[in-house]
């Protein structure tokens, strides 16, 4: 499974980058705006180190707005895969975008008909939000699973990218349903690396190690 990183922080992604485990990123409206700076400038500083996907997002939520912004967005690098909402005039745009060779992720899918809708408008990558689900008392994974069924009935080959994921057992769930891809924040990132029987484990080799040298 491809790890993204969910976030628009240039330093949290050099450091992803540098671990040589960064398989991508994706960014939202909402984490660019955070950050504070150009969102155009740290596309391009992004497309310099990351190799492989860089996800940006329209505003647009007219089918021509959208076009003209993905057009625009991808014209930055060949990494920018241009992010586009699940809504009719979205679908309409991926067919666009698709027919021009532009990748696009359908972000914001909320069920399994939807995810079934964006593969066939020619969707790269299909981004199910399952932490917000989790948030309204539906289990967010279930859908993941749903679409990986579709998509194999019919032979789709859209990318499923679990979005929205909040803590290492949504990656857990992600990897053992066999989806392509989880995008996470830096936080969840980090968390993967830790368990308390490893650092008891290490401690105890590096004593046990001391001990003989003093013998
Ligand atoms: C995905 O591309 C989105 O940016 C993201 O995963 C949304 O996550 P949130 O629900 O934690 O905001």
């Amino acid at each position: 499974m491809k790890i993204f990183l969910d976030t628009a922080n240039v330093k949290e992604i050099r450091e992803a980058h540098e671990l040589g485990l960064l398989d991508g990123v994706t960014t939202n409206p909402s984490l660019v705006s955070k950050e504070g700076h150009d969102f155009h400038e740290v596309l391009r500083e992004l497309c310099s180190f990351v190799n492989g996907p860089v996800n940006a997002e329209v505003l647009s939520v007219d089918g021509n707005g959208m076009v003209s912004e993905g057009r625009t967005l991808s014209k930055i690098h060949k990494n920018i895969v241009v992010k586009i909402p699940l809504i009719k005039e979205g679908l309409k745009a991926v067919k666009i975008l698709r027919g021009e060779g532009i990748r696009v992720n359908v972000t914001l899918c909320f069920s399994p008909t939807q995810a079934l809708l964006a593969a066939k408008a020619g969707a790269s990558y299909i981004s199910p939000f399952i932490g917000r689900l989790d948030d309204v008392s539906e289990v967010g994974m279930d859908i993941v699973r749903d679409i990986k069924t579709i998509y194999s009935n019919y032979g789709f080959k859209t990318e499923i990218l679990v979005a929205s994921i909040r803590h290492p057992l949504h990656v857990l769930e992600a990897a053992k349903i066999g989806a392509d891809i989880a995008t996470m924040p830096f936080e969840v990132f980090n968390k993967l690396f830790n368990h308390p029987l490893t650092d008891i484990g290490l401690a105890r080799f590096l004593s046990d190690w001391e001990k003989l040298k003093k013998k």
